[in-house]
């Protein structure tokens, strides 16, 4: 038994009338002036902070991130400054369109949110489990999303809707076509991939610029639900993915992955047949290699799941020396979106809550606000530059700056017919083609079970639509897949 401690209010006081109200008689009624009894039903009201908007069913832990191989002629982040460093994280998992009680078997993309505490403060990667996404343009997101989510008159998921939007946007077609597959249900959070997805920077001391794609390879291999098992579980045990994932760290089987680099020398990004900032599309690997990097392992699971995981908070934006954004555009926008998020989830001082506050030194000029809970500088100056504190800008860290053509300002056709950014259809055929018989006959399966779910007057007219993006990435897949709802295609 540990130590006895005495029960407090919040303010510290000790007391002992936690259970029984203060009543005028036996009978009642209650006095007002029962304190104790109006903190625990009023802090009891304020439980609750907003979800997150996407991504609001989650899992998370702690862990050690080790590096293997020297990649230092592409970068000078410290983090990868030497063979054997090692980088304390956080990772949290998650699936995307659900609300925060939703089964973690459902078919969706899963999120793989990393933070990194480096020395040169927290670099977030805020990737999924795959490498491409539905769409390419920030300013289509918040319409996609609401496809995923509830109708706004039946209040029920609508597979009518997310057809409806994916057949509109032929770009969303690779990303489905994954989604699709036996990969849109994994077997919990251990036994996926992770992708940064987007293009990022890596700048060497020399301040040459590479662009590269972040690759996390799960060391205990691909398992994934079959969709029957991924329904299933649904009912079974709708928290399958925090329990395996939590278990598994309690019982000492720590999870890892291999972290995988692919690097295009800047140079390059201006002739490559793909644009390599289009989030739609992936860069084969017979271009671009995977180089090893390092190792992630999740060893300890968080005390508090509130505390640690729920307010945790992870941004796009958070880069560190020797790492950098590319002109992708949908980047672009994640680096406004995500603080933004933040500050409405959890208040302009979220970067104060432990679990996202960088371990080492924070010196700015932040002051107040909602829940300053650091000793909001001191007596300190509150203003820069002052002749006081000998805070000074960091010159060693200058960043090298985007390079922005002086090309017209326009709102540019995201699928207009420039290296590739028309053609939806190549690469998405190229995964179908390489998967087996049995990964094939999933996929259609799939595919047929949930576009037989389309309904109402446009039930034809966004089936054929659909039907059309499947034959142009792959005949057969078209045809197998027109098969299974009973209906021909009309070229
Ligand atoms: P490769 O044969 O070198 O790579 C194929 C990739 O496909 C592997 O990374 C493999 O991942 C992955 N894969 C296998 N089955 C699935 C699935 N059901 N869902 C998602 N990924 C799967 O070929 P290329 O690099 O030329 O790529 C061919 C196609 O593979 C691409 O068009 C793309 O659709 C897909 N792909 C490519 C990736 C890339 O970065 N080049 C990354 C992921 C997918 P694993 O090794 O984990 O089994
Ligand atoms: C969460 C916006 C695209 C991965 C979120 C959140 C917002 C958001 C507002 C909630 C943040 C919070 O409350 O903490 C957007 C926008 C996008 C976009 C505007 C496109 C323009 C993507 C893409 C990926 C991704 C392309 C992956 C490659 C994630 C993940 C989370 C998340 C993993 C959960 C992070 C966590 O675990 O806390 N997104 N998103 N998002 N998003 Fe996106």
């Amino acid at each position: 038994m540990s130590e006895e401690k005495k029960l407090t209010t919040a303010s510290g006081r000790p007391f002992y009338e936690k259970e029984d109200s203060l009543t005028v008689g036996r009978r009642g009624p209650i006095l007002l002036e029962d304190y104790v009894l109006h903190e625990s039903m009023a802090h009891f009201n304020r439980e609750r902070i907003p979800e997150r908007v996407v991504h609001a069913k989650g899992s998370g832990a702690f862990g050690t991130f080790t590096v293997t191989n020297d990649i230092t002629k592409y970068t000078r982040a410290k983090m990868f400054s030497e063979v054997g460093k090692k980088t304390d994280m956080l990772a949290r998992f998650s699936t995307v369109g659900g609300e925060k009680g939703s089964a973690d078997s459902d078919r969706d993309p899963r999120g793989f949110a990393l933070k990194f505490y480096t020395e040169d403060g927290n670099w977030d990667l805020v990737g999924n489990n795959t490498p491409v996404f539905f769409i390419k343009d920030p300013k289509k997101f918040a319409d996609f999303i609401h496809t995923q989510k509830r109708h706004p008159f039946t209040n029920m998921k609508s597979q009518t809707m997310r057809w409806d939007f994916w057949s509109l946007n032929p770009e969303s077609l690779h990303q489905v076509l994954i989604l699709m597959s036996d990969r849109g249900t994994p077997y919990g959070y251990r036994h996926m991939n992770g992708y940064g997805s987007h293009t990022f920077s890596m700048i060497n001391a020399n301040d040459e610029r590479f662009y590269v794609k972040f690759h996390f390879k799960t060391d205990q291999g691909i398992k994934n639900f079959t969709d029957e098992e991924s329904v299933k579980m649904a009912g079974e045990n709708p928290d399958f993915a925090q329990q395996d994932l939590l278990e598994h760290i309690e019982e000492g089987k720590f999870p890892s992955w291999t972290l995988k680099i692919q690097v295009m020398p800047e140079e390059e990004a201006k002739n490559y047949e793909w644009n390599p900032f289009d989030l739609s599309k992936v860069w084969p690997h017979s271009d671009y290699p995977l180089i090893e990097v390092g190792k992630m392992e999740l060893n300890k699971n968080a005390d508090n799941y509130f505390a640690q995981i729920e307010q945790s908070a992870f941004a796009p934006a958070h880069i560190v020396d020797g790492i950098g954004y590319s002109p992708d555009k949908m980047l672009q926008g994640r680096l406004l979106s995500y603080p933004d998020a933040h500050r409405y989830r959890l208040g302009a001082n979220y970067e104060q809550i432990p679990v996202n506050r960088c371990p080492y030194a924070v010196n700015n000029y932040q002051r107040d606000g909602f829940m300053t809970v650091t000793d909001n500088g001191g007596r300190s100056e509150n203003y820069f530059p002052n002749s006081f504190d000998n805070i000074t800008k960091a010159e060693e860290y200058k960043q090298k700056p985007p390079r922005v053509t002086d090309a017209e300002a326009d709102w540019y056709d995201r699928n207009a017919s420039v290296s590739g950014d028309d053609d939806h259809y190549t690469q998405p055929g190229n995964l179908f083609r390489l998967m087996n018989d049995e990964a094939k006959s999933n996929l259609v399966k799939n595919t047929v079970g949930s576009m037989s779910q389309i309904d109402g007057p446009k039930k034809e007219q966004i089936t054929q639509r659909q039907l059309m993006h499947w034959y142009k990435a792959d005949q057969e897949l078209g045809e197998r897949i027109a098969e299974g709802l009973g209906v021909k295609i009309k070229h």
